[in-house]
């Protein structure tokens, strides 16, 4: 480990999912500061770029052995083989991580025998490329693993990506404009700057800009079928991964992606619906975009109880990268042709100009998200006409009894740490830490207004009057953005959580235990809105700001008197006692710092955001979700053993520290040896 080393680096081990319970053997970027004390690990910090078989997690007690014969082999806890890289009578002898994050198995000439950067999974790094045929497979959705549908591929002409059903189904593509010469190889390359498609080495034959990378970037084919690039944020503030830019600028809107509603789901100005009418009911009851599905499954068998359900003014993707499979046809014989054939699952037909004696007909296999036309961005007509079948065929089961399909969902988030070791190969062992949530079974809207004590409701109408449209921006924070309002005579500070996936019960539990919770030392909730994608908390608003703001002698120019400094700190202390001690419930605040230490007008402090930590759901579109904590104020346990509510005291100790020395834990304007400041008290002592 070279010690000097600061920022972005490799590392392999297993990682975790929400509930620590499955496993991954992977490659992820991770972050150790000057020291590489355990201390200084970003949490959350860690991405996963590459892993093996991430179709089959491995349980606790999985070994991963590097034979004795030059193999890799992950074996799951019962001895199953899960994976390998086959390398065995290879001569290999050794194995490495690459600064850029190939793992490579050499011989004993120093030939590399296998690297991880031959099989790629759903991410590219830096200067990591990929040969034709060769394919990214985006996951199900952050918290699960298993393959989407949805991949990019290289071939000879260009870059495409599908949904898989047979035949694969196209949804973007960028194409090589010049000829290509015959026995070249196409690749493509991810650099900084661009990610381009050559023919051979010299001068790309098509690129994709990128804007240059300040820090670590990484691409990956998330779950909705977009190519995003990340960057890492090192601003002092909120050190996060964030999404840089979306690679597929064809898909835009919501609805663009070709999964967007799920099977059968019709996408709508960014809401999904299942198809009107009986035919079809949603695969997830609580959440519509996983899909719909026919009540009646389509059987071959019964081909005579077929009928074709009309849906005006709807759009496919295919439409729009795929030639037609009958062209110039009529919308009569284009709904016939697929009554006829079993495979067929819906007749879409497109004309331009209403005119249903000469269209496009597609028939896909497979019918993923619709689109609903908007009629001043639509040119053309186009309708679908999606295959139902009225009578079950007999004999068979009965649809009530037949199985249904379930989309299963991880409510359980997941926090991975990791120290990374330069160029060695080092397995690690990486732990994870969850909170799951229960779901309230109690009808959430009605319920909740009717308790008394509790937060306001508001809509999301009165508080954007409140706060006069989000004009005042008071602060930003992990979760969101803060405004100053007003309501009635009573100055208030909304919060805007950006990044919210979770369901309407689950916030209003987690709101209504935040709400329960009174003491001097943390900030009052007033009150919240739930409504549709806006999920908004309003506090009592505090004049003197945040911590930060008052501790720091470099920002500062009168610093607090001891006296004052001492208040601060028993207040918080208290604060913090309240919620791990003598509330109903024990609260982890999971992510104390000066930021979230909030100070009233005579210097009283109280401790804001807790609770969010739970409320926060890791659908991981958003990478920000992923985040607990804060560099710097990171628990040495979250590398070691199970975490509990005294990481909160860890992450106190170092406020107090900053607050007594008047200068951030991690300070990038020192010297090197110099920025954090715990390391430095360590070697002073
Ligand atoms: C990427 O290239 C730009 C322009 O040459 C440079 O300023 C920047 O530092 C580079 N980024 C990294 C992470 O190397
Ligand atoms: C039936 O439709 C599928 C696609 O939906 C197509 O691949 C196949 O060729 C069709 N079969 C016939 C006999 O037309
Ligand atoms: C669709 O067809 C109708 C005639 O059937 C026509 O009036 C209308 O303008 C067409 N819409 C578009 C967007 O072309």
């Amino acid at each position: 480990m070279n010690p000097t080393f600061s920022g972005p680096s490799f590392a392999a081990g297993f990682f975790c999912n929400a509930a620590c319970d499955a496993f991954l053997f992977s490659i992820f970027i991770v972050f150790v500061n000057s020291g590489g004390g355990i201390t200084n690990v970003g949490v959350g910090a860690a991405q996963v770029v590459w892993s093996a078989n991430r179709d089959h997690p491995v349980r606790e007690k999985a070994s991963l052995q590097f034979t004795e014969d030059g193999d890799l082999v992950l074996r799951d806890s019962d001895g199953t083989l899960v994976w390998s890289t086959n390398t065995s009578g290879k001569s290999v002898v050794a194995m490495s991580i690459t600064e850029s994050g190939n793992l490579v198995l050499f011989d004993s000439k120093n030939t590399s025998v296998w690297q991880s950067f031959d099989h790629p999974t759903d991410s590219l790094v830096p200067g990591q490329s990929m040969r034709e045929g060769m394919r990214l497979t985006a996951n199900i959705s952050t918290t699960n693993w298993t393959y989407s549908p949805l991949y990019l591929t290289v071939l000879a002409d260009g870059l495409y990506a599908f949904v898989d059903s047979s035949p694969p189904q196209l949804y973007t593509k960028h194409l090589i404009t010049g000829s290509k010469p015959d026995n070249n190889s196409t690749y493509l390359t991810f650099v900084n700057g661009s990610l381009s498609l050559f023919t051979k080495p010299g001068k790309p034959e098509v690129s994709i800009p990128l804007p240059w990378a300040r820090s670590v970037q990484y691409i990956r084919l998330e779950s909705d079928g977009q190519l995003r690039l990340y960057e890492y944020d090192t601003s002092d503030q909120g050190q996060a991964w964030h999404k840089v830019k979306d690679l597929f600028s064809d898909m835009k809107a919501y609805c663009d992606h070709p999964t967007a509603c799920g099977e059968y789901g019709i996408c709508t100005e960014g809401q999904c619906s299942c198809p009107p009418g009986n035919n079809f009911r949603q695969i997830d009851d609580r959440q519509v975009k996983f899909g719909c599905a026919p009540v009646i499954p389509l059987s071959c068998q019964s081909i005579q109880h077929h009928q074709l359900l009309t849906l005006n003014d709807v759009s496919y993707f295919l439409y729009f990268n795929t030639a037609p499979d009958y062209d110039r046809m009529s919308e009569e014989s284009c709904k016939q042709t697929c009554l006829k054939n079993c495979s067929c699952k819906a007749a879409l037909f497109q004309s331009w100009d209403g005119n249903s004696s000469d269209g496009n007909c597609h028939l896909p296999s497979q019918l993923f998200s619709l689109q609903t036309n908007q009629p001043a961005k639509t040119h053309y007509n186009s309708s679908a006409y999606i295959k139902v079948q009225i009578i079950p065929p007999s004999p068979g089961p009965s649809p009530n009894s037949s199985p249904l399909l379930e989309v299963k969902r991880n409510s359980t988030t997941g926090i991975i740490i990791g120290v990374t070791l330069g160029i060695t190969a080092t397995i690690l062992v990486i732990i994870s830490f969850f909170v799951r949530r229960k779901c309230n079974q109690v009808d959430e809207e009605e319920y909740f207004d009717q308790v008394p004590g509790m937060p306001t409701r508001f809509t999301f109408e009165e508080l954007k009057e409140a706060s006069e449209n989000f004009s005042e921006k008071l602060g930003e924070g992990g979760f969101g953005s803060v405004f100053e309002g007003k309501i009635g005579n009573e100055r208030v500070a909304i919060k805007r959580l950006d990044a919210f996936n979770q369901g309407e019960k689950q916030f209003l539990a987690e709101v209504e235990t935040i709400g329960s919770i009174h003491h001097i030392n943390l900030v009052r909730l007033i009150g919240f809105c739930a409504e549709k994608m806006h999920k908004l908390l309003v506090y009592e608003y505090m004049c003197n700001g945040s911590l930060d703001k008052w501790i720091f002698y470099k920002d500062q120019t009168v610093p607090l008197d001891w006296q004052t400094r001492c208040k601060i700190i028993t207040g918080i202390a208290k604060g913090l006692a309240y919620l791990h001690e003598e509330c109903r419930q024990r609260i982890a605040h999971l992510d104390i710092k000066p930021q979230n230490i909030l100070l009233d007008d005579k210097f009283n402090a109280e401790v804001a955001d807790f609770g969010l930590a739970k409320l926060i759901e890791r659908d991981q579109s958003q990478v920000m979700t992923m985040m607990r904590g804060t560099p710097g104020y990171l628990a040495p346990e979250w590398l070691t053993s199970m975490i509990t509510e005294k990481v909160d005291i860890y992450s106190f100790g170092v406020v107090i520290v900053e607050i007594v020395c008047g200068r951030r834990n991690l300070d990038y304007s020192q010297s090197n040896e110099n920025i954090p400041l715990i390391s430095l008290l360590k070697d002073k002592m």
